[in-house]
């Protein structure tokens, strides 16, 4: 069976097992996110399989499209990496049992106390700007090792669909730009001034970025490490090159793959694959984004104006990136009825409404969809990244359940479906205790 086929049937089986077992109570449990953890594995193998042995990487995840703990432990048990990009992130990630050698520290604003946890602790750092730099200086100067650290180039090759996920153009806020007049020459100097810059870093942007632009980041990246190495030879002995791979929200396909990825740095970039490199990838929507959906129950359904509004729980709150940017990141709503199976009702055209107090609480317009009744369910699919791990807090809506799933086979075509709480459901309580109090005087 074809991948994507087989990730549809187990999405399909999940669907209806969760409505069989009240994981989608109308009134307990109304939204749920799910994570196929068949999928997870799989993606996380294929992605070691894209890369040619012979080199040595690190894939370290970003935990920022997914830091559920058990889920980060999972990749880990894989044999990822991760790649933190915040306090929170790099707590998350120690949760999960990642040693320091496999985490790596992005952010163009970490305070001294996070330089200082990074660099005692021999957890890899990259540093954005000249000014973080000197306060490295400073902290390496006072006796903290610098055991693996490197700078993050802007190398300015461009722009992709989506601006606001593309870190490679001519004003970007992150790294150093190199095509910046003196840039290039400055830096190379502070390389020479300091042994212990040993990495060089990437990241072209995220969603919306062409794979021959990715790859021509990246070769900016190797270029200026040949420049360092041609001074002194060896100093710069890895690349990270970041994430990127963008996912096909249109269907269940993985298009494109790790291996296209591979295929277009070896054209972009050969270098890279030369041997005189180690490789960190930070790759993040590509590995979790199609094993994760979001279901929700209809909750009521009107017709207003002519138009078919199915009112659902789903909305902001979860999916914030589409409800604000619909243009940017539109997402499929697959319908299935009240007990969880694929609906076959007449197709209608319908807006597929959230729960949040704002008209444009929409997550799909003028959708041709089976017609949705109260009680079914429509499920979000490729929402696995960077969705029900970024809630939106308006309306104190409290963050659903997230489960893990995973389907096995049984004689006579039967099969079981199980499945694990990830994340459970927050409680009022736990909602009202982050709303404030009363502190004493400062
Ligand atoms: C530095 C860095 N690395 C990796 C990623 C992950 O990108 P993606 O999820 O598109 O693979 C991001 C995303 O914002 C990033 O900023």
């Amino acid at each position: 069976m074809p991948d994507h086929h087989a990730r549809r049937v187990r999405r399909d089986r999940a669907v209806h097992a969760a409505v069989a077992r009240g994981l989608l109570d109308p009134d307990e449990t109304p939204v749920a996110a799910f994570v196929d953890l068949a999928g997870v594995t799989q993606s996380a193998r294929e992605l070691v399989a894209a890369w040619p042995r012979g080199l040595e990487v690190l894939h370290a995840f970003a935990a920022k499209a997914n830091p559920l703990v058990p889920v980060l432990a999972l990749l880990r048990q894989h044999g990822l990496g991760c790649e933190v990009s915040s306090p929170g992130e790099l707590a998350q990630a120690r949760a999960a049992g990642f040693p320091a050698e496999r985490i790596v520290l992005d952010s163009p604003a970490k305070s001294r106390r996070e330089l200082v946890d990074a660099l005692g602790s021999g957890i890899a750092l990259n540093i954005d700007n000249f000014e973080e730099l000197e306060r490295v200086d400073a902290l390496v100067a006072g006796g903290l090792p610098a055991r693996r650290v490197g700078v993050r180039i802007n190398p300015q090759v461009g722009v992709g669909t989506i601006v606001a996920m593309s870190t490679a153009g001519q004003t970007t806020k992150f790294g150093i730009a190199l095509a910046d007049p003196g840039n290039r020459e400055r830096l190379l100097r502070a390389y020479a001034d300091r042994p212990w810059l040993r990495w060089v870093h990437v990241h072209v942007g995220s969603q919306g970025i062409p794979l021959e632009l990715n790859a021509a980041g990246v070769a900016e990246a190797v270029t200026f490490a040949q420049d360092v190495n041609a001074m002194r030879p060896g100093q710069v002995e890895g690349i990270d090159i970041g994430g990127g791979l963008p996912v096909d929200f249109t269907g269940d396909e993985d298009t494109p793959t790790f291996a296209d990825h591979v295929a277009a740095l070896r054209a972009g970039a050969p270098e890279l694959f030369s041997g005189a490199f180690k490789v960190v990838t930070e790759y993040g929507r590509s590995l979790l984004a199609k094993n994760g959906f979001i279901a929700s129950r209809v909750e009521y359904t009107k017709t207003t104006g002519g138009r078919a509004i199915a009112l659902t729980h789903a909305g902001a709150q979860v999916a914030a990136r589409t409800v604000f940017a619909p243009e940017a990141w539109p997402l499929r709503v697959l319908a299935y009825n009240c007990h969880g199976v694929p609906s076959s009702a007449e197709l209608e055209v319908q807006d597929v409404a959230g729960p949040c107090c704002f008209a444009g609480d929409l997550l799909a317009r003028e959708r041709k969809l089976p017609k949705l009744e109260t009680e079914d369910v429509v499920v979000v699919p490729d929402t696995g990244a960077y969705y029900f791990s970024s809630p939106f807090q308006y309306n104190s809506l409290p963050m659903p359940p997230v489960f893990g799933f995973e389907v096995a086979d049984e004689p006579r075509e039967s099969h079981t479906v199980s499945f694990r709480v990830l994340r459970a459901a927050e409680t009022l309580d736990e909602l009202v205790a982050r709303s404030g109090t009363w502190g004493g005087a400062l």
